[in-house]
């Protein structure tokens, strides 16, 4: 990483799906800005082993709630207890996701609460958890992380790219009812990121020449480049974006 982000320094930081992938460069990069970390996840060994990276790494230690974003309640009590012992959240990033593949026929109606709960629901209701103690200091940046799949329309995960699209739409709501407060709220739209996860079960050699093909720039996109455009919607530095969409896909729409 390379820029410093002054006004993040000691930011309270609340992170979903902080344990692997993007969402755990995203808690990396807060925790260089001396940010105090909160993140939750269900992967438990890799949120430990991220753990331990940052403090080999010298950089601010995070700390790790195990949490099933599918439990609601739960996650509330999380967000609640960090408040009332610390105070309030100053940047909540809504990452936990997940995007298997599902044709429309595969899919009834558990797996369509399931789905939704995993890549919708939660953003919801961790923003509720926070806007009170955001609107108590009147400040706060909330960053959604949404996909190009809706936008392209990718057709092999429609219940996914249905939830990621409603993202964009539940920014855009809270953007404007929570603004007076001076609350931000923008998504962030990544293309195709090389994670741990899409490497093992997406991104085959032939995928990977497709998208490249598609992009305008020639090179395969990293964590990095969704965690440093998230850490500038966080910052101050970003003060007047609000209600909005940024794209990190290297030109593929
Ligand atoms: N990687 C990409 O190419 C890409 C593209 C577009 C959008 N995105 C979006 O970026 C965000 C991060 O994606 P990623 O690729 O890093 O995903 P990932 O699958 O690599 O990581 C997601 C994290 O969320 C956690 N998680 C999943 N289900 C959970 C649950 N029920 N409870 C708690 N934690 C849970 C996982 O354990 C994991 O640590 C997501 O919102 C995703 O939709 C990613």
């Amino acid at each position: 990483m390379k820029v410093t982000y002054s006004d993040l320094k000691n930011k309270r930081v609340f992170i979903s799906g902080g344990g692997s992938g993007i969402g755990a460069t995203i808690v990396e990069y807060f925790c260089e800005q001396k940010s105090e970390v909160y993140f939750i996840d269900i992967d438990l060994k890799s949120s430990n082993k991220l753990i331990k990276k940052i403090e080999k790494k010298g950089f601010r230690v995070p700390k790790f709630i195990e949490c099933n974003i599918l439990d609601v309640k739960k996650l509330q009590n999380i967000i609640k207890d960090i408040i009332s012992k610390n105070g309030a959240i100053h940047c909540l990033i809504n990452s936990a996701a997940n995007d298997d593949r599902h044709t429309t026929e595969q899919v009834d109606e558990k797996y369509w609460e399931n789905r939704m709960g995993i890549n919708l629901k939660h953003y919801f209701f961790a923003a509720q958890a926070v806007v009170k103690g955001m609107k108590k200091i009147k400040s706060g940046s909330i960053v959604n992380l949404s996909s190009v799949s809706w936008v392209l329309g990718e057709g092999d995960k429609v219940v996914y790219e249905t939830a990621k699209s409603a993202v964009v739409g539940l920014t855009r709501s809270f953007a404007q009812e929570f603004g007076k407060y001076n609350i931000r709220t923008n998504s962030v739209i990544p293309g195709s990121i090389a994670t741990e996860r899409q490497i093992k079960h997406w991104l085959t050699p032939k995928y990977k020449k497709l998208i490249l093909d598609s992009q305008a720039i020639k090179r395969q996109l990293k964590p990095d480049d969704v965690a440093s455009l998230v850490l500038f919607l966080s910052s101050d530095q970003s003060s007047g974006c609000t209600k909005q969409s940024f794209v990190v896909d290297g030109g593929i729409t």
